[in-house]
């Protein structure tokens, strides 16, 4: 059995994401465990959350630092108190120093809701509907010293329609997102990831779909 990689999940909002985390470790699928939620944002949805499921929680916040930079420091203290193997963003809205990046070398990973490197950054499902894209989806990457251009572990394409809100579409990548998080989390507890440059590499990766999307679809 592969012991369970403790994890130190980091948001700053609802928590839908920490809640698939905690829903696979509860039911086994996931060969981890979570070692503390951690917010900047008191009350945040996330905490919640995570209180319910009974994990330790801490909020640090960012408001009573006088810099990022011993926010960072307090942040990486409670995650190498906790034992943290892992640290995971799951909607944590805040930019990651390079102190942070070095103390958890390839040990950060983050979820975005687009299709790296198309639309880093902020309002990115409206980016791409405004943009006229036909394909939106969501990212997991490995966390470097940008705003989300680390190596790409896993990602998932939904198509955008022509009646598409970007509530409706942020809805439909979140369920993606709810499936890519754990499995990416997986792939690192089994120890299956390694880096050429800035390719991922799979060991023992199940058949890929050879076939194209088209959106629309071909008649
Ligand atoms: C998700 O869309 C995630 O991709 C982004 O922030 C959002 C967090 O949602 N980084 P939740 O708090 O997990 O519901």
């Amino acid at each position: 059995m592969i012991k369970k990689l403790r994890l130190g999940v980091l948001a700053s909002g609802g928590g839908t994401n920490l809640q698939a985390i905690i829903d696979r470790c509860t039911d086994g699928s996931l060969s981890a465990e979570i070692a503390l939620v951690l917010s900047n944002v008191p009350g945040a949805g996330a905490l919640v959350r995570a209180e319910t499921a009974g994990l330790a929680t801490c909020c640090l916040d960012h408001r009573s630092y006088p810099d990022r930079e011993s926010f960072d420091r307090a942040v990486v203290k409670t995650l190498h108190d906790a034992g943290v193997e892992l640290v995971v963003l799951a909607g944590f809205m805040r930019i990651i120093g390079e102190a942070f990046v070095a103390a958890f070398p390839q040990r950060i990973i983050n979820i975005h809701p687009a299709l790296l490197p198309a639309f880093p950054g902020l309002h990115v499902q409206r980016k791409a509907l405004e943009y006229g894209a036909r394909f939106a989806g969501c990212t997991v990457h490995f966390v470097d010293g940008g705003v989300d251009t680390g190596p790409i572990i896993v990602q998932a394409v939904v198509p955008i329609l022509d009646d598409d809100t970007e509530a409706a579409l942020a809805a439909r990548i979140l369920v993606q997102e709810h499936r890519i998080y754990p499995q990416a989390i997986q792939l690192i507890a089994e120890g299956r990831l390694r880096l050429e440059g800035r390719r991922v590499i799979i060991d023992s990766p199940p058949p890929s779909p050879v076939a194209a999307l088209i959106n629309p679809p071909l008649p």
